[in-house]
């Protein structure tokens, strides 16, 4: 791993406390007002200049916009940055005219202008929101927010948490390294930055108290970095995965893993002893764990004794149920990339010079990655599937490459019904899927009148090829 960033975690120490000072926005029916610009941020802290950034309302990240379920959001987006942006409501079941795709759903919000954003808050979760306009860039520069939305009935937890996790880019001066969209990250795993955030700081320690229960939302806002955390000395129970219940249930393997764009909400018991430090660590890279941040217990001894018990299960969303007796069945082959396998498959069986000059001149085209073997750019291009509005699909996706890839769909909560052919442990709803290398996975979910963007949530896999749309009629 890059230097630079052990230099940054270590320069934080200075930084103290992560703060979090979320913007309550409750309060539909008034405009939530975000306005993107340019902003200079304290990203590094201790000693490091601040970073120039790009910003919703000044902060990296943005506002953390809270509603209620049930609520009406309404959010006027006024863009001031040199280039056109729009805002994606990541997770969010919105009606198509208001997701934020540039040229497909709305005209992209010129420098100077503005758009509203109007919609219904159908599901309670944890979800985020992004431009979906030169994604690689701007999310890069540090737009991206949390979103809210609060269950009527409220959880049962002393406190309610926020940590969007990313990464971003610096050069020794703490200032963002400028190589978006260059061909190395495109081919390989993305824009993996070299320091980690946690509400846009360079974290040092968080702040608990002895025998508390915290509700932690985990959003997961970088470019291309999959996270896989572990709570030294704790037992987080995972309650929610991009938005939606789950049985609680602790991690699989110790490890919540959020791919970009995923989300996680966890009930976290402070068993820990007062004054104590407990580290939270990312070991998603084989041999590259660090420390991401600490659980600093203050000095106060429990009011209570810690809760071990698991917490109820939050109340189920109202998403659609696929019928899957009667689904439609589609596969979506993911393909591209660096060490390509089909590649490889040719090279092994002669025509490899010919299948290998006409990757290089792909690639050359910025067409690295392909779904279905076609590689598009930019948002508005022939569907990939054309579906019947009402009507419940189920797509294979397969990942007939060497790299890790979160498949995000827009507008239409699925269920993940399979993985390579296996069905999952527990019901789990999702936007976000995570593949590994060479996996299948099984989605399910019912179609929504929209054209609706289906694709990696690397940014720039989804920037040079890895992105589809799916229309529904
Ligand atoms: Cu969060 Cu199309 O993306
Ligand atoms: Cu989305
Ligand atoms: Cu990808």
């Amino acid at each position: 791993m890059n230097p630079d960033r052990r230099a940054f975690l270590v320069a934080a120490g200075a930084a103290g406390l992560v703060a979090i000072a979320p913007l309550r926005a409750r309060g539909a029916p008034e405009a939530v007002r975000l306005v993107a610009a340019t902003a200079r941020v304290p990203l590094v802290g201790g000693a490091y200049p601040e970073t120039a950034m790009w910003a919703y309302n000044g902060t990296v990240p943005g506002p953390e916009l809270r509603f209620r379920q049930g609520e009406r959001a309404r959010i006027e987006v006024e863009n001031r940055l040199p280039e056109p942006t729009t805002v994606h409501w990541h997770g969010l079941r919105v009606p198509n005219a208001m997701d934020g795709v540039p040229g497909v759903t709305q005209p992209p919000i010129a420098p100077g202008e503005r758009f509203v954003y109007e919609f219904d808050l159908p599901d309670a979760g944890t979800f985020w929101y992004h431009p979906h306009a030169n994604s690689p860039g701007q999310v890069g520069r540090g737009l991206a927010g949390a979103f809210i939305v609060e269950e009527t009935a409220p959880v049962a937890a002393d406190r309610d948490v926020t940590w969007v996790l990313s990464d971003f880019r610096l050069n020794a001066d703490a200032a963002v390294v400028e190589d978006f969209g260059n061909p190395f990250d495109a081919s390989h795993a993305g824009r993996i930055g070299n320091t980690v955030t946690l509400n846009g700081r360079v974290p040092d320690a968080f702040a608990v108290r002895a025998g508390e229960r915290i509700r932690l939302r985990l959003v997961n806002a970088g470019n291309a970095r999959v996270f896989a955390l572990a709570f030294e000395g704790h037992a987080p129970w995972v309650v929610a995965l991009d938005g939606h219940p789950v049985d609680p249930h602790p991690p699989e393997d110790g490890r919540v893993v959020l791919g970009p764009g995923m989300r996680a909400d966890l009930v976290l018991d402070m068993t820990g002893t007062p004054a104590g430090r407990y580290g939270v660590f990312d070991g998603f890279y084989r041999n590259r764990t660090y420390r991401l941040v600490d659980l600093a217990y203050g000095a106060d001894a429990a009011r209570a004794a810690a809760r071990q018990d698991p917490p109820a299960r939050l109340p189920d969303n109202p998403v659609p149920e696929p019928d899957l007796a009667r689904a439609q069945r589609h596969v979506i082959e993911l393909g591209g990339g660096m060490m390509d396998p089909r590649m490889m498959r040719a090279m092994r069986e002669g025509g490899g010079m010919a299948a290998m000059s006409a990757m290089r001149e792909r690639m050359q085209r910025g067409h690295v990655w392909s779904l279905n073997g076609v590689s598009v750019a930019g948002h508005a291009h022939a569907p990939l599937l054309t579906l019947k509005r009402g009507s419940s699909h189920v797509i294979e996706i397969v990942n007939d490459t060497a790299w890790h890839h979160p498949m995000h769909l827009h507008g239409m909560t699925f269920r993940i019904i399979a993985r390579n052919g296996q069905p999952p442990r527990r019901r789990v709803l999702a936007d976000t899927a995570l593949l590994d290398p060479g996996e299948r996975v099984a989605i399910a979910f019912v179609a929504e009148p929209g054209t609706w963007m289906f694709h990696c949530h690397i940014l720039e896999h989804q920037e040079s090829g890895m992105m589809g749309a799916i229309e529904v009629g």
